[in-house]
């Protein structure tokens, strides 16, 4: 939740117009991550005033409000710096005060953008508000500015870096921010901790560089200029502010970008949340680790560690995007989740390339290879994960325990979590997400490593705090989710699962037959996908015919087929907010029968299984009611012939993937039903993409 985007450019002439588009295109590629409200700060010397705006609504109002000032853009300078941020709101409501950037004063000596919470904000306001400090928002985020200007006010020969690292010393929390100031024009402090920040650097000559050192400054003697000074933060009355550690006084080595010649190159540095808003700009990224301090700077980048010897590498190394613009943009379809369920037959085959051989019946997961004889040990695996990512995990449950044999449980990472559930050593946690960042799993994942089990990560995102923080896993290359409503990224960890499921069993002859059965299913996935997404004309017909006006809608479905309609139920409800409700088949006749009647639609899903005769008392009850399902069925299914029933055909496979294709459809029926109440399909109200908050 809340993209931050920043830029600043060294030896490259740009006028503002330029910085402030940039800035704002930046916002709209992020907007997915959040969209109640938007705003930038650009610039600001001591001559020169900052420019700041902020809207509430989405990036194009921000614009238009930009627009409508008719600032004056013509400014041109050797050097800009301007961050920006667009925001989900979850201290404060939606309002242009509450808005990023936060200033720590009207005349915005320093400027904060910042994506996560600071826990400890009532206590560093409080310690502010003592000290003078006139609060203007109910933001977390203000606070830091505020701090910013104290700090500064004490020590104004403090240089820029050194100050970040006293503030950041004090946040408690997860954060990425970026920090500017009037006082340091053309440098932005870029901080990670908990919350994903990309660096991408664009140089107008080739760069040699590929890596950047990380830095800890040793301990060592005070430069003699500053040993005069008194530089040290005092200790305030409440404790909070704790004097600096003598290495807040030294600097750290910068890797600047030079040419052949050891001349500086004209640089620009993109500061992101994720790489979607570098891509067009530059391929080369760096990706920051919780506790670097980024400090850009006369064209250099230097980055610093804010704790000394704690095991991280010591470079950051600069990497090429493998993402092109493409798959960031909506192409021919009319909205992200469109693109995205459509793109399924791809993705699919995305996630089994080189891994999956169904020649040589086997699957080599390249993520898990070390650990797959100590998870084949394991005691118990626990799968834990959030919303739609939990929901592919209840899918695959079935078929682990079939084929490994090890207990199984699935968790909601938050109730897990609630419950501070018993995880020992011999346990494998398998985390699994789409963005990798989503702040429950990667709670649970600490609560998990701290003790001391095997962890596996199932994520999409490359360079995600999952992703890194795990002890191995799978990538499932599924590409960008942009939509925030979540399609690819489920059928992919279905997939991603299964190979995992057949990666482990390898060893038992028993379960052979069963193995190939499965890879076969596999290999004929995509072409099925492609089979369904057919039915995306009589699917919209029968959305309008008959879903309109509807308030509320049950979808049953039984043994594995229940996550299918738990994770169908969630998509209808995230972007058509029309309540929808899974039941388990078996349940109907313990209550929620009570609903059933010719009125309420329902939504049942009986495609064959081993419990199928079980699935058809549900349906025979709702018959008996005067209800009138649509079914989700196999082709040509004799079972469904009463006029009462709507068919949706879906061909078959392995009973254990049928899930995998049944969901299309729910996919499907949920887009159509938004689309039908002109909803804005990619941007549900309340939702965010990435929810990186308790
Ligand atoms: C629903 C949806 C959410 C996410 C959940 C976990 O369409 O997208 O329910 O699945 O917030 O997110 P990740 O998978 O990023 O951990």
């Amino acid at each position: 939740m809340c993209g931050i985007f920043g830029y600043i450019n060294y030896l490259v002439e740009k006028d503002r117009k330029y910085i402030i588009e940039t800035l704002v295109n930046g916002l709209s590629r992020l907007e997915y991550r959040g969209y109640d409200s938007a705003g930038l700060a650009v610039d600001g010397d001591k001559k020169n005033e900052v420019f700041a705006f902020k809207e509430v609504g989405k990036v194009a109002k921000l614009k238009e409000l930009i627009a409508e000032s008719k600032p004056d853009m013509s400014k041109v300078f050797d050097s800009h710096a301007g961050i920006a941020h667009t925001r989900w709101a979850t201290h404060g409501p939606p309002s242009r005060i509450n808005c990023h950037p936060h200033r720590s004063d009207p005349t915005w000596q320093f400027s904060v953008c910042h994506n996560g919470i600071i826990t400890n904000y009532k206590e560093l306001r409080t310690l502010l508000e003592g000290k003078g400090f006139r609060f203007e928002t109910e933001t977390d985020t203000e606070c830091i500015a505020k701090l910013a200007k104290y700090l500064y006010d004490e020590h104004p020969d403090i240089e820029f870096l050194v100050l970040a690292k006293a503030i950041i010393k004090e946040l408690q929390g997860a954060f990425g921010l970026l920090l500017t100031s009037v006082h340091y024009p053309h440098e932005v402090i870029a901080a990670r901790k908990g919350s994903p920040l990309v660096v991408g650097v664009r140089t107008q000559k080739k760069m040699k560089v590929d890596f950047v050192d990380v830095e800890y400054a040793e301990e060592g003697p005070l430069p003699a200029e500053r040993a005069s000074q008194n530089v040290a933060i005092k200790k305030s009355a409440t404790n909070l502010l704790a004097p600096p550690d003598k290495s807040l006084l030294h600097r750290s080595q910068s890797r600047a970008f030079l040419s052949d010649d050891g001349r500086p190159i004209p640089t620009e540095f993109f500061l992101s949340s994720d790489p979607s808003a570098i891509v067009e700009h530059t391929k080369k990224v760096l990706y920051l680790e919780d506790d670097d301090i980024a400090h850009i700077h006369d064209g250099s980048l230097n980055i610093h560690r804010l704790h000394k010897d704690d095991g991280t590498s010591n470079v950051r190394a600069i990497q090429t995007l493998e993402l092109e613009l493409q798959e960031i943009m909506k192409g021919k379809f009319d909205h992200f989740m469109q693109k995205e369920i459509f793109e399924q037959p791809e993705s699919v085959i995305n996630t089994m390339r080189g891994r999956l051989d169904v020649a040589n019946k086997s699957v080599t997961l390249g993520g898990l290879k070390q650990y797959i004889s100590t998870i084949r040990r394991c005691r118990r695996l626990i799968f834990i994960a959030c919303g739609t990512s939990y929901h592919s995990c209840m899918a695959v449950r079935g078929a682990f325990e079939e084929l490994t044999e090890i207990p199984i449980s699935v968790e909601l990472a938050s109730d897990f979590l609630d419950r501070q559930a018993p995880v020992f050593r011999d346990d494998t946690c398998v985390f699994v997400s789409q963005s990798g960042e989503t702040a429950d799993s990667l709670m649970a994942l600490r609560y998990c490593l701290e003790r001391g089990a095997l962890t596996v990560g199932i994520v999409n995102v490359v360079g995600s705090s999952i992703s890194l923080l795990t002890h191995c896993g799978v990538h499932i290359n599924a590409g960008p989710e942009i939509g925030v409503a979540s399609t690819k990224a489920y059928t992919s960890q279905f997939v991603a699962m299964m190979m995992f499921a057949l990666s482990l069993s390898e060893d038992r002859a028993s379960k052979q037959a069963r193995r190939e059965a499965i890879m076969n299913g596999l290999a004929h996935i995509s072409e099925q996908f492609k089979q369904i997404l057919k039915l995306n004309d009589p699917i919209k017909a029968m959305c309008a015919k008959f879903f309109k006006d509807q308030k509320s809608l049950l979808l049953l479905g039984r043994g594995s087929q229940f996550s299918t309609a738990l994770e169908g139920a969630l998509k209808i409800k995230e972007i058509s907010y029309l309540h929808c409700e899974a039941v388990m088949s078996g349940e109907l006749k313990h209550g929620v029968l009570a609903l059933v009647d010719e009125n309420l639609p329902i939504i049942m899903i009986l495609t064959r299984d081993d419990i199928f005769a079980k699935s058809l008392n549900a349906y025979q009850q709702v018959i008996a009611r005067g209800g009138r399902p649509i079914v989700i069925c196999n082709p040509d299914d004799a079972e469904f012939r009463s006029e009462q029933t709507e068919k949706i055909e879906i061909p078959k496979t392995v009973d254990c993937l049928q899930g995998l294709l049944n969901v299309i459809p729910l996919q499907l029926i949920a887009y159509w039903l938004a689309v039908g109440e002109g909803l804005n399909v990619d941007f549900p109200r309340n939702l965010a993409k990435s929810v990186t908050v308790e």
